[in-house]
């Protein structure tokens, strides 16, 4: 009867001891005490063949019931310390390495045309948008580039198949033909058919050209409309907001000058180049806005006075970035993309 009780003490402190386990060395030690060999349930388990028969029914059934229930215990306590450890190798090893977050940042593209924005939304002008698609009215004839004439051919375009013709009694079925815009400065003519002077806007977007592409050269590139219209708007105008323009954008004095060329929606038209590295770089096109202009717009040519130019967007960023191959832009290689 002594074993028996002796069988209960050691449970109660068993249970105890397996409770308080904290690591796997403690695990070990705990174990040893109550299933080692030196144990006391291994030393009342041998010594049963020595009870009288009468009691060893009972006190070998109780000893083996203890022992495996003990084994149960351990092996709970053994997965418990196990998780354990996981868990606290995940949350506490600080001398791992951090993970690095890597952040998007806007397209170098995206940057200049939010750079130039600003820049002239600080010289009071305004920012207008135009749709892509356009027809062949705001493209061409409202800028006094009407069907057949030769002018057309500076614009190498993209026409689109439609059998849906845009809806207006006072378009010709040619005229509201659908196209990929080759400029923004059928921007101007929408504006100016739905605003009176005087204004100042830029209208930056998207153009496209049918050409086949080089370094210099690619079938979609951006340009930066501008267009300001007044009562006494002259040259001297345009020549100011270009000064101011080019040196906030380049961020220095910028030297350039200005060659007649021809454009139909001016007149007189220019380009606009500027001294870079001892090189002349065509960076605009510019003018007067031609009366024709301002006809189609419905407004009075002999009221009203202004000028417009259009920017090559990737042109000005190549030139303040040193980048060779405008396809780079296009391209989409982080390579390139995450240098900026
Ligand atoms: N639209 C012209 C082009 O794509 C550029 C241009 C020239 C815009 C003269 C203008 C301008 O507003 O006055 O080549």
């Amino acid at each position: 009867m002594d074993i028996l009780k002796n069988l209960e003490e050691i449970k109660k402190l068993a249970h105890q001891d397996i409770e308080a386990i904290k690591t796997t060395e403690e695990f070990e030690k705990v174990r040893v005490k109550y299933l080692g060999r030196k144990s006391e349930l291994s030393l009342a388990l041998r010594s049963i063949k020595d009870l009288p028969i009468e009691e060893r029914r009972e006190v070998g059934f109780k000893a083996q019931k203890l022992k495996r229930a003990l084994e149960e215990l351990f092996l709970r306590k053994l997965s418990e310390l196990n998780v354990k450890g996981q868990m606290s190798m995940v949350s506490l090893d600080i001398t791992k390495p951090g993970k690095k977050i890597e952040l998007g940042h806007l397209h170098p593209l995206t940057k200049i045309s939010q750079e130039i924005k600003n820049i002239f939304i600080s010289l009071n002008f305004s920012v207008v948008d135009g749709p892509q698609v356009e027809i062949e009215r705001y493209n061409f004839d409202a800028l006094n580039i009407p069907a057949n004439h030769s002018a057309r051919d500076m614009w190498d375009t993209f026409w689109l198949q439609s059998s849906q013709k845009v809806s207006s009694s006072q378009l010709s079925a040619a005229s509201s033909r659908l196209l990929l815009r080759t400029h923004t400065s059928p921007v101007q003519i929408r504006y100016m058919e739905s605003h009176q002077p005087p204004f100042q806007i830029i209208a930056p977007g998207t153009v496209y050209r049918y050409e086949a592409t080089d370094a210099t050269h690619s079938f979609q590139f951006q340009q930066l409309e501008g267009l300001m219209v007044g009562k006494n708007i002259s040259f001297a105008n345009f020549k100011y907001v270009i000064s101011v323009f080019l040196e906030k954008f380049f961020k220095r004095k910028i030297e350039f000058i200005l060659r007649p060329n021809y454009y139909p929606f001016v007149e007189p038209g220019v380009d606009v180049y500027i001294k870079w590295k001892n090189r002349w770089l065509e960076v605009a096109g510019a003018g007067m806005v031609h009366p024709k202009v301002f006809e189609a717009a419905h407004y009075n040519p002999r009221e009203w006075q202004g000028f417009a130019f259009g920017f090559g967007l990737d042109r000005l960023a190549m030139i303040k970035y040193n980048i060779p191959d405008v396809r780079l832009f296009y391209s989409g290689d982080l390579r390139f993309i995450k240098q900026f």
